[in-house]
């Protein structure tokens, strides 16, 4: 059973101390952090409670690096691509701390609980002062205090104590979007995948909790919320009395309000007839159900240690597609596993035309040490996985051409959020999470507006305002 344990006092004290040292100590008029976040939204949502922490501590934030007296890399090992990137971008650092000695230069999040990455920060890149793992979180302030005060190198990771920490200041970056941890860690063991070995085991956050917070946010306007864990469907596990996801979902669901409540990520073996029920008698929940299949193969499902077989998959999507009208689907699919044929290949390029899926993130299979699939036979060439890979990006365009193209002519409820890069539109999601660009007055954004789509562009739609 998890345990919820509060943030302790003492570590609030540490952010008090570490607000008089850097009140000396900074270079500018503030003291400056710079946090630069990889990965997925639940290390998002972990540099928004550093954050809330340095603010205690009296740090303002920069996106220039080159003027902050503390900079954060917060890191991702699900593939080597993005650790690569962390090295890269970390050696980079060099000339700048030779430059100002006194800026303190740390590493934390999933790639620092592995022993071999921490090895090598700790060896090759003795500019590094802090480096903490995923477990580490409410034990920053003092982490940050001792690094600061005495400038020798604090190193801390693997501490998995199964706990659930509250009263984590958090600072969040977006004023009406906005995520809310409901879980941390992973039992799954998918035979591909390193989060379960960096996150620890599965622990819940107390309902209460949850619903407290969302309550919060809806009050301070946020109006898209999305509930964040790995496997969000066996949300509970652990708890007492043991409440399910649709119940925790149906409770937010009840706060007054006009706002969207999403969720990520639901695993398809754990996802329930009841779930989308619930979705489809909700008020809040967005039309969007974000389900990974990462094989349309049973071999390669069963061979990644998934649970659940195409059969199994297609029924929970024909039944969202049954009781949901217009749900928009999304998924993550993984080219090129440990033995994968072209005929199993095929196999994932049909369940993409059967569903028919709003938008698809795309991996090429990245061997990841300590994971089985690491160490399974893999004949098939780099080259031929490209190959693949293309082939199956080709036929997802295709499909989300048609599914946007199929929404040309109706008026759809969008959350405006920016103006879009190019051509100085506003930019906004609807419910399914598509993207519409039209023109209107920056006053718009961080509201719902009805917007009447007149094109589709691939996967981008515009519109028109239809007020
Ligand atoms: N918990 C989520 C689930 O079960 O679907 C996914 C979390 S994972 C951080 C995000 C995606 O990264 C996975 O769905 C998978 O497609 C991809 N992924 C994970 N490990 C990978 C690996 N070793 N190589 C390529 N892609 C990987
Ligand atoms: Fe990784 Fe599987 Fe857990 Fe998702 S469910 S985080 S893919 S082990
Ligand atoms: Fe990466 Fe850790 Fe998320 S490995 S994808 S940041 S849980």
């Amino acid at each position: 059973m998890s345990e919820t344990v509060n943030m302790s006092d003492r570590q609030i004290e540490y952010l008090n101390l570490t607000a008089e040292l850097m009140s000396i100590r900074k270079r500018g008029d503030v003291p400056l952090a710079y946090i630069r976040t990889y990965g997925c939204q639940q290390n998002v949502a972990d540099s928004e409670r550093i954050k809330g922490m340095l603010k205690v501590a009296g740090y303002e934030f920069t996106e220039n690096a080159e003027e902050a007296d503390f900079i954060l890399f917060n890191t991702c090992a699900v593939r080597e691509h993005a650790e690569d990137r962390v090295f890269g971008n970390v050696g980079a650092l060099k000339n700048l701390k030779r430059r100002h000695p006194q800026i303190l230069i740390a590493l934390c999040g999933c790639m620092m609980e592995q022993e071999h990455v921490a090895k090598r920060i700790h060896d090759s890149f003795p500019f590094v002062g802090l480096v903490f793992g995923t477990h580490c979180m409410h034990e920053f302030p003092e982490l940050l205090y001792k690094s600061l005060v005495d400038g020798s190198r604090v190193f801390v990771r693997d501490n998995d104590d199964k706990k659930v920490y509250e009263g984590i200041p958090t600072c969040r970056d977006g004023q009406f979007k906005g995520w809310l941890p409901i879980m941390y860690g992973c039992d799954n063991f998918c035979t591909y995948c390193i989060v379960p070995y960096v996150r620890g085991r599965e622990r819940s956050r107390q309902p209460e909790v949850i619903i407290k917070e969302a309550k919060e946010m809806i009050a301070q306007g946020y109006k898209d919320i999305t509930l964040l864990g790995q496997n969000v469907n066996s949300y509970g596990k652990g708890l007492e009395p043991r409440p399910t996801f649709a119940q925790l979902i149906k409770e937010i669901d009840r706060i007054e309000g006009d706002y969207w409540l999403r969720f990520m990520t639901s695993h398809p073996k754990d996802c329930t007839r009841e779930l989308i029920d619930t979705i489809a008698e909700s008020k809040h929940i967005s039309l969007h159900l974000h389900l990974p299949f990462q094989s349309g193969s049973d071999r390669v499902l069963k061979a990644m240690n998934r649970h659940y077989d195409r059969a199994k998959y297609l029924d929970i999507v024909n039944y969202a597609k049954e009781r949901i009208p217009d749900v928009s689907l999304t998924s993550d699919v993984i080219v090129g596993f440990p033995g994968e044929t072209y005929e199993d290949f095929q196999q994932t390029l049909s369940l993409i035309r059967e569903v028919g899926f709003t938008s698809l993130f795309t991996f090429i299979f990245s061997p990841r040490t300590g994971t089985p699939a690491a160490s399974m036979d893999d004949p098939v060439s780099d080259e031929e996985k490209g190959k693949w890979f293309r082939e199956l990006l080709a036929v997802q365009e295709e499909i989300a051409a048609e599914r946007c193209a199929s929404m040309v002519g109706r008026v759809e409820k969008v959350l405006v959020e920016e103006k879009a890069k190019k051509e100085g539109r506003l930019c906004g999601r609807t419910s399914g999470n598509i993207i519409v660009e039209f023109d209107g007055d920056d006053s718009l954004i961080g509201d719902f507006h009805n917007v009447k789509i007149t094109r589709a562009r691939n996967w981008i739609l515009t519109g028109e305002i239809a007020e």
